[in-house]
């Protein structure tokens, strides 16, 4: 069943107050729900306005109006619903339900992970607790009781305040938790457990003390520290950099095992994936300690962006979800480093978002129409959102940006609202109409702009003429012109950026050498005065817009700009590109039989920018990460993973050949002194020297060998254990055996840790890889039942693994097939990731592309398949 932004109606009734009771057993969940409610307005013209309230997976054990128990024919229980047909006007309802948290293997409502109860509500989730209008624009003051085992579950938590708490008969024990800012229902959580807890505390710029508390398993609670340290400069950026100031007395993280997302930012009590919370040197990489800083930081800004201002309707899921990856971004960009940061946000917008917007799920940022929400947490709804988000502040500059942040915070604080009142406060705070803009949230795609330059010696003007396109996306064959920041320079021989004078510009003031030009029209030019000799264009700087460029530039300016452009983000740029060229290039001269031969010009930039001293070490490690073979098969016609497999190893394997003496010089230089620590700038000197490492390995030497060798041993840390095996196991080189074994003493006390074993081998690209993964999935250490796991195994596999699981004899795909319809039964979320895999399956050689559509027409024939998986393959499978 679709639903359509179109059909949005207000809710009939109102909660104006709820109060939850709790009872936890072993066998079963006790829910006593008292809702104070008011009818709104009338509905239908009997004058009627039937009460239905969500709900779905529970026992109703009884339904109280005003104090009257009603009879069975009073109410109608249909399987997603609760259905009063006139209640009066306003009155108390209790509802009393029970549930089985220990069969729920969703991980959606309230269920089990380990011996904690937990609950996970967004999106819909609540209405697996208890019967409520499970929706974002109801929204109520909670009051919760929980009552459990006192021995089993010493630790109750909910959001808001703690009002009271004590003993009970029986072994049992009670606490009471307020909330006084009125929530929607996925806003709602719960803990019970045995927990130890990491505490500290903040005081806010206003003076507030708030208590601040990491809640893990005891013995987990030494690996939070660096969770703790990330909320503190969380709360104190969002304070300075958008006046943003922290609300409650308490701020609570809770870190649970079993989690299908990443966090969640429940009013007062976060809930963590325990990969964003825990770390220690022998268990995290450096990238987690910077995705546990991010996270961290998502969730925290979420207070505002999110739970102070949250979303009228799950269409609207953007406003909160892009904002807040931008306001992560930027936080990030700050602690880390900006380019590389950058850098990093859109390579993950390139490898995963630019393909969804190419594929059968392509929708736009702000949706029109679903069958599950729960598949709408895309990298559209974030990382596109946060793009959009981007492009505001390009639009506006840093300070009408925030002006126009204030703005929307002021006027929706306490409410429900949407993109349009997002976009509205924008404009009214900066006297600046954003029509066109809004497009961006309604058109799906990736647009494509072309750029061509022109000079004239004679008068010394130089024309750039910008021209845009959108290919078609289902259910949308025409596009309408994008209003695009194009951040240009023009750069001369030297690499100086030269001063940009519009044509009819008074030349009073000095011109400035960066521009946002405005591209709104499908074809534009801009004239600029004074230029001598025809430049190098340094277009879509910093990646100021979502497109893909073709600028129109050769290797020799490719390799200029990679070498000289003053601006980060386009020097990795210009690299990558480069290697894509030469790659595709290779490609086609391994399709026609010739011999493969890497061009000197390129090794040569290569060589350049490793040596570039000026360049900072983890900036350079970026520019020298060869483009992935996803990447490559992006840029195929029809992608081909053996191809693309096959290239990017051999152009590997010359460099490491060719440049032996540069990469172990550089993996010599680039040591870190002294023992671990996660420091951003250690983190890049390893980068680069992990990579050089890698390289050195690629060709497949034995002295390389002894070298990565030498590293595992000598390592204090993962980051580095990690980078030494990675080659030797992918390479299957003669040591790897004893290293997976070896490797496996290093992670075994530690779920996050044995993650990372279990991933190197399933994505390493062997020609054994599917009997491996099968093994795997038989390890003690195993389970189908925990997303981390899986993602580990069949998502390493089937994600990161293109050459083996595109075997051509079709086995990766039945295998994936296989476990997607084992995995749907329990965790449909879970399935619907998995799925997708395949959903893009047009896009590959004929024989692999048959053989995926067999597989999902497979999986679409089976009976009892979730919505979740339903729409993906069904989508897939339908669209042109
Ligand atoms: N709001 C959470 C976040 O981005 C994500 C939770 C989504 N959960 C889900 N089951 N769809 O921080
Ligand atoms: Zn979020």
């Amino acid at each position: 069943q679709t639903r359509y932004l179109k059909d949005y109606a207000p809710p009939p009734y109102a909660v104006s107050a709820i109060q939850l009771r709790f009872e936890l057993f072993e066998e079963s969940a006790r829910v006593t729900s008292t809702l104070e409610m008011q009818r709104q307005h009338r509905q239908d013209e009997a004058g009627q306005t039937p009460l239905m309230l969500d709900g779905h997976d529970m026992t109703l054990h009884s339904v109280t109006l005003d104090g009257q128990k009603l009879d069975t024919d009073a109410y109608i229980v249909e399987p997603e619903r609760l259905v009063i047909a006139n209640p009066p006007e306003r009155f108390t309802l209790e509802i009393v339900t029970s549930s089985k948290p220990q069969d729920n293997a969703s991980l959606e409502g309230l269920y089990r992970s380990g011996d904690m109860f937990c609950t996970q509500c967004e999106a819909e989730g609540f209405r697996k607790i208890t019967y409520y209008p499970d929706r974002p624009d109801v929204m109520a003051p909670y009051t919760v009781t929980i009552e459990a085992d006192k021995a089993r579950y010493p630790t109750l938590l909910s959001n808001g305040n703690r009002i009271d708490g004590g003993d009970l008969p029986d072994g049992r024990r009670f606490a009471v938790w307020q909330d006084p800012f009125p929530k929607p229902s996925y806003l709602f959580a719960l803990v019970a457990g045995n927990l130890g807890c990491l505490r500290d505390a903040f005081i806010t710029q206003s003076g507030r003390r708030v208590a601040l508390e990491l809640y893990a398993r005891e013995q987990d609670v030494a690996q939070c520290h660096h969770a703790m340290a990330a909320l503190k400069k969380s709360m104190r950026w969002d304070e300075e950099r958008f006046g943003r100031e922290y609300d409650l007395d308490v701020y609570m993280i809770v870190a649970v095992g079993d989690f299908n997302m990443g966090a969640m930012e429940n009013k007062g009590l976060n809930i963590f994936n325990t990969k964003y919370v825990l770390a220690n040197p022998d268990t995290a990489t450096d990238s987690e300690y910077e995705g546990i800083d991010s996270v961290i930081a998502h969730e925290y800004f979420h207070n505002w962006s999110g739970n102070r201002v949250t979303c009228r309707d799950w269409f609207q899921l953007s406003l909160k979800e892009g904002l807040t990856v931008f306001r992560d971004q930027e936080f990030s960009s700050d602690i880390v480093s900006g380019p590389v940061q950058r850098i990093n946000d859109v390579r993950v917008l390139r490898s995963h978002q630019f393909p969804e917007d190419a594929g059968p799920t392509a929708h736009p940022v702000q949706p029109d129409s679903y069958i599950e929400i729960n598949n709408f947490y895309t990298n559209t709804v974030y990382n596109k959102g946060a793009e959009v988000v981007r492009m505001l502040q390009t639009l506006l500059g840093r300070d009408g940006f925030r002006k126009g942040l204030d703005l929307y915070f002021e006027r929706h604080d306490g409410q429900a609202v949407t993109v349009e009142e997002f976009i509205s406060a924008m404009e009214a705070a900066n006297g600046r109409a954003l029509t066109q803009f809004r497009l961006w949230y309604v058109q799906a795609g990736t647009p494509q702009v072309r750029a061509a330059l022109s000079h004239d010696a004679a008068s010394q003007r130089l024309t750039l003429t910008l021209r845009q396109s959108c290919p078609a996306t289902p259910g949308q064959s025409f596009k309408q012109p994008f209003h695009i920041p194009i951040a240009t320079a023009l750069l001369d021989q030297q690499g100086q950026a030269i001063p940009l004078r519009l044509v009819g510009e008074s030349n009073a003031a000095p011109a400035p050498t960066e521009r946002v030009l405005e591209l709104r029209a499908t074809e534009e030019s801009f004239h600029f005065d004074g230029v001598a000799q025809m430049p190098t264009p340094s277009l879509l700087r910093g990646f100021s817009a979502p497109v893909k460029l073709d600028a129109q530039l050769d290797n020799a300016q490719l390799a200029f700009l990679w070498a000289h452009d003053s601006d980060p983000f386009n020097r990795w740029e210009s690299g990558q590109e480069y290697a894509t060229r030469v790659m595709l290039g290779l490609v086609a001269a391994r399709a026609r039989g010739d011999s493969l031969n890497l061009d000197e010009n390129f090794v040569d930039a290569f060589r350049a920018c490793l040596q570039d001293d000026a360049l900072d070490p983890a900036l350079r490690a970026l520019a020298l990460t060869l483009p992935s073979e996803g990447h490559l098969m992006e840029r195929m016609t029809l992608a081909d993973p053996q191809a693309a497999h096959a290239i990017r190893s051999f152009v590997r394997a010359q460099l490491s050949v060719r440049l032996e003496a540069e990469l172990l010089t550089a993996y010599h230089a680039f040591r870190v002194a002294g023992a671990y620590r996660y420091a951003p700038l250690d983190a890049g000197r390893r980068a680069l020297r992990n990579l050089c490492l890698d390289l050195l390995l690629a060709g497949q030497d034995s002295a390389a060998e002894t070298l990565a060798l030498n590293h595992y041993h000598n390592a204090d840390n993962m980051t580095d254990r990690l980078a030494a095996i990675t080659p030797i196991i992918h390479g299957g080189l003669p040591h790897s055996d004893k290293l997976i074994a070896d490797f496996y003493i290093h992670c075994a006390s530690s779920a996050n840790a044995l993650d990372k074993w279990f991933s190197i081998q399933a994505s390493a690209p062997l020609p054994d890889a599917l009997p491996r993964v099968r093994a795997l999935m038989t390890h003690q250490d195993f389970s189908l039942r925990n997303p981390n796991k899986v993602r580990a195994v069949i998502g390493a596999f089937c994600g990161g693994n293109p050459v083996r699981f595109h075997d051509a004899s079709g086995a990766g795909y039945a295998f994936l097939a296989e476990q997607v319809l084992a995995l749907d039964a329990a965790n449909p979320q879970a399935a619907a990731r998995m799925v997708a895999l395949m959903s893009r399956w047009r896009r590959f050689r004929r024989d692999l592309a048959e053989l995926m559509q067999k597989q999902l027409q497979r999986i679409l024939t089976q009976d009892k398949l979730s919505n979740d998986v339903y729409e993906i393959v069904s989508k897939s499978l339908n669209a042109p």
